[in-house]
C-alpha cells in the first residue's frame, strides 16, 4: 500500500496532543522557539522527554548545537502564542514576555508546567531528529489552568 502524505498526516492527526512551545538560545543569548506538538516523556528515572525536529525548521542549527532547551506545556489562552510560534522569523519574539531558569532557554509564563531539560541524545528520524533530553527543573500550575490541545489539524481544549 502506498502511503500518500495528506493522507498520512490526517490519520496520525487523530492522536490527539497537547501543545508545547520549545525554546532554546543561540550562542549570543537570542532566544529560539517553535511550537510541536511531538513532545512526549520517555523515562521516569531518570526523568527523560523527548521530541521530534524537523530538519527544515529555522531552528534546527540552535537545537541541534545547543546543551539545553525547555518545553513549555501552552494553557488554553494562548493558542496566538502557538501561531505565532509556528513561522519562522526573529520577530516572533517581539512583545513576548519570558523568564530564564538555570540554562537561559527561555520560560513562558502563563503555561501548564514548564521543564528544563539537558541534551541527551540527538537520533535521526526520517526527516525529523528526535531529541532526548534529562529533566533538570520544573515547574507546573495549580489544577484550574488547563491545557490547549490539537485534534485533527486544529485547536481543541478539555470538555467535561
Ligand atoms: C500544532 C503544531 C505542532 C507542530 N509540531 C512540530 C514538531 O513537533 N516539530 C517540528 O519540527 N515542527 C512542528 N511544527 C511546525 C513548526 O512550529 C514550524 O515549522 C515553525 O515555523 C518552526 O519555527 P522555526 O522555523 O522558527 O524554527 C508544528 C506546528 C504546529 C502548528
Amino acid at each position: 500500500m502506498s502511503i500518500e502524505p495528506r493522507d498520512f498526516r490526517d490519520t496520525v492527526g487523530c492522536f490527539a496532543t497537547g501543545i508545547t512551545i520549545i525554546t532554546t538560545v543561540e550562542p549570543d543569548g537570542s532566544p529560539v522557539g517553535l511550537t510541536a506538538n511531538s513532545f512526549t516523556s520517555l523515562s521516569l528515572d531518570p526523568p527523560m522527554v523527548l521530541f521530534c525536529l524537523d530538519y527544515k525548521v529555522a531552528s534546527f542549527d540552535a537545537f541541534q548545537a545547543g546543551a539545553h532547551f525547555a518545553v513549555n506545556i501552552l494553557s488554553t489562552g494562548q493558542q496566538d502564542l502557538s501561531n505565532r510560534f509556528a513561522k519562522s522569523g526573529p520577530e516572533k519574539w517581539d512583545g513576548v514576555a519570558f523568564d530564564t531558569w538555570d540554562t537561559g532557554s527561555p520560560i513562558l509564563p502563563g503555561c501548564v508546567a514548564s521543564m528544563e531539560c539537558k541534551v541527551s541524545t540527538i537520533n535521526e528520524g526520517g526527516d525529523h531528529v528526535i531529541i532526548v533530553g534529562e529533566v533538570v527543573r520544573m515547574e507546573r500550575a495549580g489544577g484550574d489552568v488547563m491545557p490547549l490541545l490539537y485534534f485533527r489539524g486544529g485547536y481543541a481544549s478539555l470538555s467535561d
